[in-house]
């Protein structure tokens, strides 16, 4: 079976090497950056964010292509990047990560172990499947201590479809969950290593929230349930009885203290808790007082982490302290007056971009 990295290389044939923006398909927008610089040195020099209509993107499915295809280079034009190489993120049920030690060897011994056990744990079929893995460093047992990664064949080559309409070409294939981390990793615990400890990232976008466990060099866990902010969007739509597009202005019509309409609040505040109960389901193990995996901190980006209440209801459900993850404030930095100027919305939104964009 190739590995994910072999399918990459025969899907790139001879490309060209250099720089490679990244792109994050977002079911409510699509996000495009370019990245420069090194670890702990990153700068922003390119973004723009292009929304979607409803149901573009359905889970992992391009519902409309076309438009897709157009949000693609509207963005490369307002941001004004010229490369046609990418750094992709694929998401959703049919990918997966999964950190493992194995046994010492060689990479070939390592691989066909990390093969070999695979069946037990890729829950949409190892034979239908991408898999690769990065060794992130040595176990106590002096084993390795590996990050495996996977994904649905049909997945990766529905993506790789999608970029030839769009005339682009995928340099890097990554998951949406990692290239988070890699943020992560390569700004907040370059500035302060107490993070790799154990940090929780919570990514809540349109259609789906991101939940990353990240400890000693990468994530421990990652997770994807498919819920998100679109589903308060759908409920003020039918108990409000308007549009889509409505119904989204109505959900962000907070004021700058972030108060909304009490209507508007009961909607969101009814699906919210619904949402967070799942996600502090599936934190319990790190965040119980006493579990030897206990979490410090816990970080959240995405739209969703734009709702004034949502930090201050986590905070409460999860019972530790919520914090906006935001790689400005630590030593990520920007191009131009411009991106600054819009440096709190990008924190928020453009993470998996920028997190896709480091590894062009
Ligand atoms: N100021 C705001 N207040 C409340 N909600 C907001 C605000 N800004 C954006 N959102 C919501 O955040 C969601 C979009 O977030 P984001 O851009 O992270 O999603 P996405 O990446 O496109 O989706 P996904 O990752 O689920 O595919 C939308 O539902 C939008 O209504
Ligand atoms: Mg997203």
């Amino acid at each position: 079976m190739p590995s994910l990295q072999e399918k990459i290389q025969e899907m790139l044939g001879g490309i060209s090497t250099g720089s490679a923006m990244g792109l994050d398909l977002g079911s409510h927008s699509i996000k495009v950056c370019e990245v420069s610089g090194s670890r702990g040195k990153w700068r922003l020099d390119r973004f723009a964010m292009i929304p979607l209509s409803e149901a573009a993107i359905i889970e992992d499915e391009f519902q409309k292509p076309e438009e897709i295809v157009e949000a693609i280079q509207a963005g490369l034009r307002t941001a004004g990047i010229k490369s046609k190489n990418v750094a992709l993120g694929l998401y959703g049920q049919n990918t997966m990560t999964k950190r493992m030690s194995v046994p010492d060897g060689t990479k070939e011994e390592i691989q066909d172990h990390i093969m070999w056990e695979s069946e037990q744990y890729i829950p949409f079929g190892a034979d239908e499947s991408e898999v690769d893995f990065h060794i992130i460093g040595e176990t106590e047992g002096g084993g390795k201590d590996t990050l495996v990664v996977a994904a649905r064949t049909d997945l990766v080559e529905r993506f790789q479809d999608l970029m030839k309409e769009a005339k682009l070409q995928v340099k890097v294939v990554d998951l949406n969950v990692l290239a988070l981390a890699n943020l992560f990793a390569e700004t907040a615990v370059v500035a302060n290593p107490e993070f790799d400890e154990g940090s929780i990232l919570i990514d809540y976008g349109a259609q789906s929230i991101k939940i990353i466990i990240y400890r000693n060099g990468g994530p421990i866990f990652t997770k994807e349930l498919p819920v998100g902010c679109s589903l308060i969007t759908e409920e003020i739509q039918r108990q409000m009885s308007v549009s889509y597009e409505e119904a989204e202005d109505l959900k962000i019509s907070q004021d700058e203290n972030g108060n909304l309409p009490e209507e508007i609040l009961a909607i969101i505040m009814s699906q919210l808790e619904g949402q967070i109960s799942e996600i502090k389901k599936n934190l319990n193990f790190y965040i119980s007082a006493g579990s030897t995996e206990q979490v410090k901190h816990c970080f959240i980006v995405g739209g969703g982490s734009r709702l004034g209440i949502l930090k201050e209801t986590l905070s409460r459900t999860l019972n530790m302290e919520v914090e906006h993850f935001n790689p400005f404030e630590y030593g990520l930095k920007c191009s131009s007056g411009a991106l600054e100027d819009n440096a709190d919305l990008i924190s928020s939104v453009g993470c998996v971009a920028i997190g896709l964009g480091l590894r062009a």
